[in-house]
């Protein structure tokens, strides 16, 4: 296992073993698998949450549970820029139906509540919001955070999904940026 990569010329260490993303995971399946909601669409958000939802649904044990995926992106470089893009990838009604959101990290909040307005606008029965990765000191918003595998201080982190100017989602480990 590489403890140290370089992407872009930035140094990242290793934060958050597969083995520990993988017991997280689990964590939070369970805690899912517990709410018994009834017929779930779980819509994972890409690209970053690729990853989590794929090894997710695979210990979701809720009856007639589909996923789906969306897209949007808020993020250029290491900062969040505050911007986000539109909602693609939802063909044919969810009216009524029980919306779990997985996210692979929750920063500012921002794609979160623009994701949120616009599934509300679907008329959906329910939402729940399910996160690999929590930064609270940089949540900016009052929407409640279902499911949470970890909270983590402000770093800027990449693997298992996410990446640094779209490089690093490979990584099977979760790296955090070296200051
Ligand atoms: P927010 O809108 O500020 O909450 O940011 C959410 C999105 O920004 C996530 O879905 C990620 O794609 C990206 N993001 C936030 N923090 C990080 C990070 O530490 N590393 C990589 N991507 C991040
Ligand atoms: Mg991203």
């Amino acid at each position: 296992m590489k403890n140290e990569v370089y992407i872009h010329k930035k140094k990242f260490e290793v934060f958050i073993k597969d083995n520990e993303i993988a017991n997280i995971v689990e964590e939070i399946a369970n805690k899912l698998n517990k709410t018994k909601i009834k017929n779930p669409l779980f819509i994972a958000i890409l690209n970053g949450s690729f990853l989590f939802a794929a090894d997710i649904i695979r210990k979701i044990n809720i009856l007639n549970s589909e996923i789906s995926f969306i897209k949007l992106s808020s993020y250029l470089g290491t900062n969040s820029t505050g911007k986000v893009q539109k909602l693609l990838g939802i063909n044919g009604s969810i009216s009524g139906r029980n919306i779990i959101i997985l996210e692979d990290i929750i920063d500012t909040g921002t794609t979160l509540e623009k994701i949120m307005n616009l599934l509300q606008k679907e008329n959906v029965a329910s939402i729940k919001v399910a996160t690999l990765l929590f930064k609270p000191d940089a949540y900016k918003k009052d929407i409640k955070i279902n499911f949470i595998g970890k909270s983590i201080p402000n770093d800027f982190v990449v693997g298992y999904g996410l990446d640094y100017d779209e490089i690093g989602r490979n990584l099977p480990h979760i790296y955090k940026l070296k200051t």
